[in-house]
């Protein structure tokens, strides 16, 4: 099958099909992911809690994302890589962004960046698709401002809010972003924003009518514990799978049934008669 570009996802638009978008972080999990069919593998900041343990993302450094980026770019083959670009890099000097947006490209094999923020952005994913840097915007609750916000909460509740979600993402689209993330966002308005843009939505904690949707890796394979968000559906019980595998290993450790014959290198016994001291 073919590679998945950013007109591939404009196109499936057109045509109605959905786009499944997955966190990646690492090697094994990105060639599995890309192998099951996603279209597009996000090296999320989402990262900084589900890897690093870390209670938001807003401590998530470029150099992380570009050092994860590097693994999933090797483990995708067709899907496309977008790399988060993390807390504040969008927002320094016009040379600075580009040169973050870059990193991520060159030094991480991204074949695209994702952006938090609205029309205020614009000239920002102007500049970066002008130099040959895809654009994917991320609106609704944006995790990076949650020390602003006050928490991981639903945006876009209220006639104004919902208005503004709007507009801000026809500017990212008119700037020349290729699709836009709706996260945590009520259904009605997230529909309402899909059928008035000309890119495709991708939505988490969105509803149905978004054109694509998102989870994080790690939630939706049940590896993470403590708070699943509303919107997470989980597909496996990977926390489950991998204690229970490591219970029997330190049972068969402690008790000398590990290693086994099966695990076992030997010596021919006149091998050992020439080692034996
Ligand atoms: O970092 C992330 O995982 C994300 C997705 C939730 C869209 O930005
Ligand atoms: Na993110």
């Amino acid at each position: 099958e073919q590679k998945t570009t950013v007109q591939t996802l404009l196109k499936m638009k057109k045509a109605g099909k959905r786009i499944a978008m997955m966190t990646a972080y690492d090697y094994p999990t990105a060639r599995l992911l890309d192998e099951a069919g996603l279209h597009v593998l996000l090296v999320g900041d989402s990262l900084g809690m589900v890897v690093q343990g870390h209670t938001t993302t807003v401590t998530v450094t470029l150099d992380d994302i570009v050092y994860h980026t590097k693994m999933v770019s090797r483990g995708a083959q067709r899907a496309l890589v977008v790399a988060d670009m993390p807390f504040l890099t969008a927002h320094l000097s016009e040379t600075e962004v580009i040169r973050a947006a870059g990193r991520l490209m060159q030094d991480g094999g991204a074949h695209a960046v994702k952006i938090e923020g609205g029309s205020h952005l614009a000239p920002v994913v102007n500049r970066l698709v002008e130099a040959g840097i895809p654009v994917m915007g991320h609106l609704g609750l944006m995790p990076q401002s949650v020390h602003a916000i006050g928490g991981f909460t639903v945006q876009g509740r209220t006639r104004e809010s919902a208005q503004r979600m709007l507009a801000d993402a026809i500017a990212l689209q008119e700037a020349g972003a290729f699709a836009v993330v709706l996260e945590m966002v009520p259904a009605e308005v997230a529909g309402y924003i899909t059928k008035r843009l000309r890119i495709p939505t991708i939505g988490i904690g969105a509803g149905p009518q978004c054109d694509g949707q998102v989870l994080v890796f790690h939630d939706m394979a049940g590896f993470t514990d403590g708070y699943i968000p509303k919107h997470n559906k989980r597909y496996a019980n990977l926390a489950e799978t991998i204690l229970s595998a490591a219970r029997s290993y330190v049972e068969e450790v402690t008790s000398g049934a590990f290693p086994g014959e099966a695990q076992t290198v030997h010596l021919k016994p006149e091998e050992w008669k020439d080692l034996e001291p």
